[in-house]
């Protein structure tokens, strides 16, 4: 199933809505605070956090340019370490236009989309250039970071594995040669068959389908909202704001335990 939206009253509801459905958007009266999260899921043996340090999520505490369509782990080589569902807890609202959240179920566009470019994208490897990843937080300019394959297979199911760029914002996404420049993370992307002009044109008509798409979900955030995203195969991303703005969100990376 592929999305519920839900009234929660406490951080226990979210262990019995976990795994429900690939997206799930929780409603509170009241800010659910991190460490309750944290307290419920340690009880449960079937899920673990992936921690940063010495804190198992990451704050964000501002919000202002887009980001592109992804999901978390593409530039990990160990599959066990990208995470299988993410947490976006959010403390306090931006209150700037724009900023929508996204969320796009990828199996869900991959069904609805005309073969020729499904076609396309199972044809279609890309790879990522100055990409910044924790093995790697400064590569040098042009620097080749890894390559993947753009639909893979998830429990029998089509899944996009890539980064999608919002091309309606047209300075953030530049030509450059044989490169997709993107500006606001500064990676650069090719693909084999592909110049700059032409992957550039490809992301465009893939944004045109995305956003007349019902497996699109745009959300406007508010405060002590919670979202349960099935990071395998959801991708999630924003739209821009017209001005910087303050916003505090959480997000926590879960991985199913290995069976024992
Ligand atoms: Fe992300």
């Amino acid at each position: 199933m592929s999305y519920l939206e839900i009234t929660i009253e406490s951080a226990d509801d979210l262990i019995n809505l976990i795994n429900t459905h690939d997206i799930v958007y929780c409603k509170s009266d009241r800010y659910i605070d991190n460490k309750l999260i944290e307290e419920s899921f340690s009880r449960d043996s079937r899920y673990s956090f992936l921690s940063y340090y010495e804190k198992k999520y990451v704050s964000f505490h501002s919000i202002y340019e887009q980001n592109e369509l992804h999901y978390d782990g593409i530039s990990s080589d160990n599959k066990r370490v990208i995470p299988d569902y993410l947490f976006f807890n959010v403390e306090a609202a931006h209150s700037a236009d724009g900023g929508e959240f996204l969320l796009l179920h990828t199996t869900d566009f991959l069904d609805s989309l005309p073969n020729k470019i499904v076609n396309r994208l199972e044809n279609l490897t890309i790879c990522y250039y100055q990409f910044k990843s924790f093995f790697n937080p400064k590569p040098h300019k042009d620097q080749f970071s890894f390559a993947v394959k753009a639909v893979d297979n998830y429990c029998g199911n089509r899944v996009l594995r890539m980064h999608i760029p919002l091309t309606v914002y047209k300075n953030d996404v530049l030509c450059d040669g044989q490169f997709v420049h993107c500006l606001v993370d500064d990676i650069k992307i090719s693909a084999p068959g592909y110049s700059g002009k032409d992957l550039l044109e490809f992301y465009e008509e893939l944004n045109s389908y995305i956003f007349q798409s019902k497996a699109l979900y745009k959300f406007k955030l508010k405060k002590n909202d919670i979202l349960i995203v099935d990071n395998r195969s959801v991708f999630h991303g924003r739209l821009a704001t017209t001005i910087q703005d303050k916003r505090l969100m959480h997000r926590f990376q879960l991985v199913k335990r290995p069976p024992i």
